[in-house]
């Protein structure tokens, strides 16, 4: 609808006055993608850019990657810590190797397979590698939707997950799944800060019920333990 429209079409119009260069924005390589994801699902960007490097320099390709050692791949991984992301990388290189003819599968599904990918991981690899029609939730997704609609129900909640969900996917710009989500993320993470937003300059105060009704900080809501 047109409200939809416009925060999709703001969101993007602001990512390209203020987005971040970062090399893994620089390539359509599901495979480069893919290891950027991984390395960022626990890391910071500012930790994660040089051994992002340094992975794509010693092993440019998945098939590399799959005929490598366990220890060269933990190796590289030194000093990021989570290592089961890195033995997972490992084990589904050589699952693309061995069951998909060593080329990145290219459904939804199908790239949901790989050890240690998740719903958010599929749909950041097939938006931004495939152009696939697939919204990315994650943390900074929470924060601006649940702003801007005022969701009062908890994300860590499978309610609130599949309600988040389909609102993203509702949001989507399904003619550039890739830029959308690029975009969502980073307004999330610059604009749309957890702590102190700067609303006042924000292109979507207009529209932000969070905002209207004084309540910002009080979004994302969490159950909790
Ligand atoms: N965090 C997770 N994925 C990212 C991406 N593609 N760009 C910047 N930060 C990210």
């Amino acid at each position: 609808n047109q409200d939809s429209q416009f925060i999709s079409r703001t969101i993007i119009e602001w990512y390209n006055h203020h987005k971040r260069d970062l090399p893994w924005r620089e390539t359509k390589d599901p495979y480069r993608i893919w290891i950027s994801e991984i390395i960022l699902q626990q890391t910071r960007v500012v930790q994660g850019y040089d051994y992002y490097i340094r992975f794509v320099d010693t092993f440019p390709d998945i098939i590399q990657l799959a005929d490598a050692d366990e220890d060269q791949v933990l190796k590289l991984w030194q000093g990021l810590g989570y290592y089961s992301r890195a033995r997972n990388l490992h084990t589904a290189a050589k699952q693309v190797r061995d069951n998909f003819k060593g080329s990145f599968p290219r459904t939804y599904e199908d790239i949901l397979s790989l050890k240690g990918v998740g719903e958010y991981t599929a749909a950041a690899i097939g938006s931004f590698a495939f152009e696939l029609p697939y919204a990315v939730v994650d943390g900074n997704v929470f924060r601006v939707l649940s702003r801007l609609f005022a969701i009062d129900t908890p994300i860590d909640t499978s309610t609130g997950k599949k309600l988040f969900t389909e609102l993203a996917n509702e949001l989507l710009d399904t003619k550039q799944p890739g830029l959308y989500n690029q975009s969502i993320m980073d307004f999330g993470a610059l604009q749309c800060v957890p702590q102190s937003p700067d609303c006042p300059n924000c292109p979507l105060s207009d529209k932000c019920m969070a905002y209207a009704q004084g309540k910002v900080s009080s979004y994302p809501v969490k159950q909790g333990k």
